[in-house]
């Protein structure tokens, strides 16, 4: 049997391979509730501009109400010989209140509403992104706040640096997600244009008012070319490349978490909630959740770079290539969405051992550059020979197998004479974080203004609808 949308000219029905690679309705189905919007929004237009009568539009505004409800209710049965959610809409429609449903389809094409549904629904996608992000960000700033004063290990090559606090390194991911939340907002802000109008490719020659239906449906104005508005997905593009960046950035803090579960750091230690047991090593107890935030990063990253390969060399306008947009989407989103959500759920269990942190923020002479600094402060070396003597004090500790605080003074004077007592009280960790407050520094004062200016930052923005 043809199609019963655009079969016309045909005399029989397609191939069952080329119904099937064909079909999107398997999981364009998401795209139902945008769908049903979008036509809602396009039969009141066309009854306001007398392109359809009244009577009709009210028949088919009814009709839609009912088949979403049959969506919502579970009873909807989509048809893949409907191809897509557009005529499975649509031919529901048909079935629900007949001949007045012909008329949705007048001045406007499967491109344009596939594009508008499209973009209706990665927006919802941003609006729950930035608020989970929001969310993480409230999580990692309690945290911090707890611990702005618990001295770790800061580390450049994964080997000890300097002492930092472990507020300071959480609120560095802070910044990382606030970055990301405006990364998602500038991509909200150019895909927020409504492509329903352009029809196929090249407009309608029917008065439609294109600003009323993008109005209704959210959008800030109709989209300027009809050309463009059907055969572009850079907004899809935009969307993943934030989520890309983002689970690069989760994906480093997951990292985190497992290194310093493991029990030679046992940095963190994360409870019951979030963490597995293995089948064979009673002793284990494994940290899967932050081992899969770190691994989603590749499915993510496969679809930004999936979606450049489909759009890569596409002629204008739309192609059925572009069907392949919706599942890596999807996909890459709702991995997003979870991997989000379980970031907030450790960043809340985890607990610090603020003991062993502070032993191992000591370890490796982490102290050296204070002690350079001291140099230089008290004594008014240039930099480079306080690092050198320093570097002659840190060998001295080497050789004996101790922390430079362990160091006698005479072991220190053996190597600068004018070193003075006054000098060990910038070698503990807890005196060299306090004196770090310049500027984004990691001085627990810092750490905890910081904290606190994000926390009421956040307060406030969530009072307002969370799409600033
Ligand atoms: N299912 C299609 C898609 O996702 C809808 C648009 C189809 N348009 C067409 N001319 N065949 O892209």
């Amino acid at each position: 049997m043809a199609n019963e949308m655009w079969g016309g000219r045909f005399a029989e029905g397609p191939a069952a391979i080329m119904q099937e690679i064909n079909a999107s309705i398997g999981f364009d189905k998401r795209l139902a509730a945008q769908d049903i919007a979008g036509s809602m929004a396009h039969a009141a237009m066309l009854a306001a501009q007398g392109i359809i009568d009244p009577q009709s539009a009210e028949a088919i505004q009814q009709g839609l109400q009912r088949v979403k409800a049959e969506i919502d209710a579970g009873t909807f049965t989509f048809e893949t010989a409907r191809e897509d959610i557009h005529m499975n809409v649509e031919a529901r429609l048909a079935e629900l209140i007949g001949a007045p449903a012909g008329r949705l389809h007048t001045a406007r094409s499967r491109n344009d509403q596939v594009a508008t549904d499209f973009r209706l629904w990665v927006r919802d996608q941003i609006d729950a992104i930035d608020l989970a992000l929001a969310d993480l960000q409230k999580a990692l700033c309690e945290k911090a706040l707890a611990h702005a004063g618990t001295v770790m290990p800061g580390f450049t090559h994964l080997q000890s640096a300097q002492p930092v606090t472990f507020g300071h390194h959480l609120m560095a991911y802070v910044e990382m997600l606030g970055r990301d939340r405006g990364r998602f907002r500038d991509a909200r802000a150019r895909l927020n244009e409504c492509p329903l109008g352009a029809a196929a490719l090249a407009g309608t020659s029917f008065p439609i008012d294109r600003a009323m239906t993008a109005k209704a449906l959210g959008f800030d104005r109709p989209t300027a070319n009809s050309l463009d508005s059907v055969s572009d997905r850079d907004f899809v593009l935009e969307t993943l490349s934030a989520a890309a960046i983002l689970a690069m950035h989760l994906s480093r803090f997951a990292e985190e978490i497992v290194i310093w579960t493991t029990p030679q750091f046992a940095f963190v230690a994360l409870s019951d909630k979030f963490t597995t047991g293995s089948s064979i090593m009673p002793q284990k107890r494994n940290p899967d959740a932050a081992e899969l935030v770190r691994a989603k990063t590749g499915r993510i990253f496969g679809a930004l770079i999936g979606m450049l390969t489909v759009m890569k060399g596409l002629a204008l306008a739309y192609a059925k290539d572009m069907q392949e947009d919706k599942e890596p989407t999807f996909d890459a989103l709702d991995a997003l969405a979870l991997a989000i959500a379980a970031t907030v759920g450790m960043a809340r269990d985890m607990e610090p051992d603020v003991k062993r942190l502070r032993k191992a923020a000591g370890a490796g002479y982490a102290t050296a550059t204070d002690l350079a600094d001291w140099l230089v402060r008290t004594l008014r070396m240039p930099f480079r020979d306080a690092h050198h003597v320093t570097g002659r004090i840190v060998a001295r500790a080497a050789e004996r197998g101790v922390n430079l605080e362990k160091l006698t003074l005479a072991e220190m004077q053996a190597v600068e004479p004018r070193i003075t007592e006054a000098v060990f009280e910038v070698l503990g960790v807890a005196n060299s974080v306090r004196s770090r407050t310049s500027h984004g520094g990691t001085a627990p004062g810092n750490v905890r203004r910081q904290a606190r200016r994000w926390l009421a930052q956040l307060a406030r923005s969530g009072k307002g609808s969370g799409k600033g």
